[in-house]
């Protein structure tokens, strides 16, 4: 991690394509569409993120675009990632729906949520999309080392982001290196381990010592290397909470003991089973 790849606040990572990723973001993975999701958009947007993170798969574009306009905050100050979904056959065509269902121009990330039927056949897609301006920049999700591989050997632009499940409990420092090496930035989803890792015992005794909460010290693990986080809730006092990871920094030791937590052998896979 280098100065340069970080914003002068500290608070967001440069992508290779230019892009400006912040570090925080909220995820609304397994939000329902409707109310439930326009609120948690909308607190986070109210509490001062900056950057939301949605998939076709998800069934809940339309409401982001909801919070996104009735919050009144101009549209080019928040990031705005969606993901392609690989049983979709064009991802062009895929993004037009996107769009349409955000009520956007253009998203600042368009990722390929998993390599079903192989690594490299969207990715053509994904390029035409960023070449039509449907994408600010582009990248893929749950890409292994060896995907990655693949897609370089072919690509005409490589992807900027590798999203991953990524926490201490799967700190995967494999992929890691392979994404630095590819001038990739690794972006982790499900940092608390989908809420697992709320309960681990080192975690709950780091957090005596830094008058912090757990989701707090697990998010703060990640940012302060530099890796964007995406914890998904849908209650506004723990959406409030999650935003203030930026004043407080862990020492050596409780990184260092929050790293030994790691179950995938410093993995260079993205899933330890993949569902497609
Ligand atoms: P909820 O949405 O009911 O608030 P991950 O981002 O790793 O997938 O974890 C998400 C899970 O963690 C969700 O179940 C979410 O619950 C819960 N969660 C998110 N933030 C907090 C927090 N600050 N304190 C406690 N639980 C949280």
């Amino acid at each position: 991690m280098t100065a340069e790849e970080l914003t002068p606040d500290g608070r967001a990572r440069v992508l290779a394509d230019g892009g400006i990723l912040p570090l925080l973001g909220l995820g609304v993975w397994q939000v329902p569409d409707g109310r439930e999701c326009v609120d948690a958009v909308r607190w986070a947007l109210d509490a001062g993120y900056r950057h939301i993170d949605t998939a076709q798969a998800y069934g809940n574009e339309a409401s982001v675009g909801k919070a996104l306009r009735d919050s009144g905050i101009d549209r080019d100050e928040v990031f705005i990632t969606t993901k392609f979904f690989p049983r979709e056959d064009d991802p062009v065509r895929a993004i037009e729906l996107s769009l349409r269902r955000l009520g956007v121009d253009q998203v600042d990330l368009y990722l390929v949520h998993w390599p079903q039927n192989g690594p490299t056949w969207a990715w053509p897609g994904m390029e035409r999309a960023a070449a039509q301006g449907y994408a600010r920049s582009i990248g893929v999700s749950n890409f292994s080392e060896s995907d990655l591989e693949s897609v370089a050997a072919s690509a005409e632009r490589m992807p900027s982001v590798n999203q991953v499940s990524y926490s201490p409990f799967a700190f995967r420092q494999g992929l890691q290196k392979a994404c630095q090496r590819h001038d990739i930035v690794l972006e982790a989803y499900s940092p608390l381990g989908t809420g697992r890792l709320l309960q681990d015992e080192t975690v709950i005794d780091i957090v005596a010592g830094a008058a912090r909460t757990p989701a707090q010290v697990l998010l703060r693990w990640a940012v302060q290397r530099g890796i964007p986080v995406i914890p998904k809730s849908v209650h506004q006092d723990r959406i409030e909470q999650n935003l203030q990871i930026f004043d407080f920094e862990l020492s050596a030791t409780d990184l260092a003991r929050l790293d030994a937590l790691d179950r995938t052998a410093h993995t260079t896979r993205a899933l330890e089973h993949p569902w497609w």
